[in-house]
């Protein structure tokens, strides 16, 4: 499959202009959340697409990523005249570009969509790749399609007025790309101060893990295999995230991400001899970042059944990506409850 295009500028209005350049449109829509309304779109509102885009403002947050948004938006699609040949224009995090694609890779079977990521997270993980969805009947990504954004605008612009525990959320996923990949990138990301950093240090690290993923999702679009890798870290983070809500006390998604690593790491090294050596960095680099998630022997058999159940798992045994090396990947590996349960105990100690 060709690779996405994705383009990295600060002058996000020159790249919007580029993208439509190459299109046969006849309209643009602008499609955002209250937030990014108020903070990104400001960025671009001078822009001749802009000027000329109407704009749909639904509400933030993922417990707004349902069917009901999704009819409002197919709605005022509508009502601004949308055609086959209307480019929608998602600005927002993951939520909108998700809800956004989903949106129009449906509406009359199909509008063209470029997404423009205002978070890290979004960057680094939702808005490449082509998955769009919404949440239904209480699951999240229930319903949706693979369909790639005709291109991905990236700009650190939106970065500044982000606080740092989204900043860490999408590093967590950067972290995940550079452990799938090569040492060296590896090394620069546990190096560099997330929050403090230098922010072209930051983009630069952002491009490669952007190009990593999108590698990836080229050669396995539909998740048949490779692409099942980017899983790395969220068969255990997941079990955490969802303890956490059960709890009542919701935590950042790249925040469990950070921990499930450290779980699917330790269970690397049981199964693959994964090097300690790199695992002691990642614990040391997520405990500096991320602190811990508190869990006692009594959640263990909570969070083995949530890790059993995880829509990944299709047999109801506990289904990971692992690593035997930095970059050496080894898929759909089945963890003994044992097994996960040590994990969850090395965890705790650390
Ligand atoms: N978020 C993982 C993927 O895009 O496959």
């Amino acid at each position: 499959m060709e690779h996405q295009q994705i383009i990295f500028s600060n002058d996000v209005s020159g790249a919007l202009e580029t993208v439509l350049g190459g299109i046969d449109y006849n309209k643009t829509i602008i499609l955002t959340d209250i937030n990014t309304h108020q903070f990104a779109l400001p960025k671009i509102i001078e822009s001749a697409v802009a000027k000329q885009s109407p704009c749909i403002i639904i509400k933030s947050g993922d417990m707004n990523k349902n069917i009901e948004t999704a009819a409002q938006v197919w709605k005022q699609l509508e009502e601004h005249g949308a055609t086959r040949k209307t480019v929608v224009i998602n600005i927002g995090g993951g939520m909108v570009t998700d809800l956004g694609g989903f949106a129009a890779s449906v509406f009359k079977r199909g509008l063209r969509f470029i997404n423009v990521p205002t978070t890290l997270l979004g960057a680094v993980d939702a808005a490449v790749g082509g998955k769009t969805g919404i949440n239904f009947n209480g699951l999240k990504n229930e319903i949706g399609v693979f369909n790639e954004a005709d291109a991905v605008i990236i700009s650190t612009a939106f970065f500044d007025t982000l606080p740092s525990t989204e900043l860490k959320s999408g590093y967590a996923e950067m972290v995940k790309h550079g452990l799938l990949s090569d040492r060296q990138y590896f090394a620069d990301l546990i190096n560099y101060d997330i929050t403090g950093g230098n922010r072209d240090e930051l983009l630069d690290l952002l491009k490669r893990s952007v190009i990593i993923k999108r590698d990836i999702v080229a050669a396995d679009p539909h998740e048949q295999g490779l692409r099942r890798a980017l899983n790395l870290g969220h068969t255990a983070g997941h079990a955490f995230e969802s303890l956490a809500m059960k709890r009542m006390e919701p935590v950042p998604h790249g925040y469990a991400v950070a921990w499930g690593l450290i779980v699917e790491l330790v269970l690397s090294h049981i199964i693959y001899k994964f090097p300690t050596d790199i695992l002691h960095a990642v614990v040391q680099f997520v405990k500096e970042n991320y602190g811990t998630f508190n869990i006692t022997c009594k959640d263990y058999d909570t969070l083995i059944a949530l890790m059993r159940h995880d829509k990944k798992s299709q047999s109801g045994e506990i289904n990971c990506s692992l690593l035997a090396d930095i970059g050496d990947i080894k898929l759909g590996t089945t963890v003994t409850p044992n097994d996960a349960k040590t994990a969850l105990d090395i965890f705790q100690d650390n």
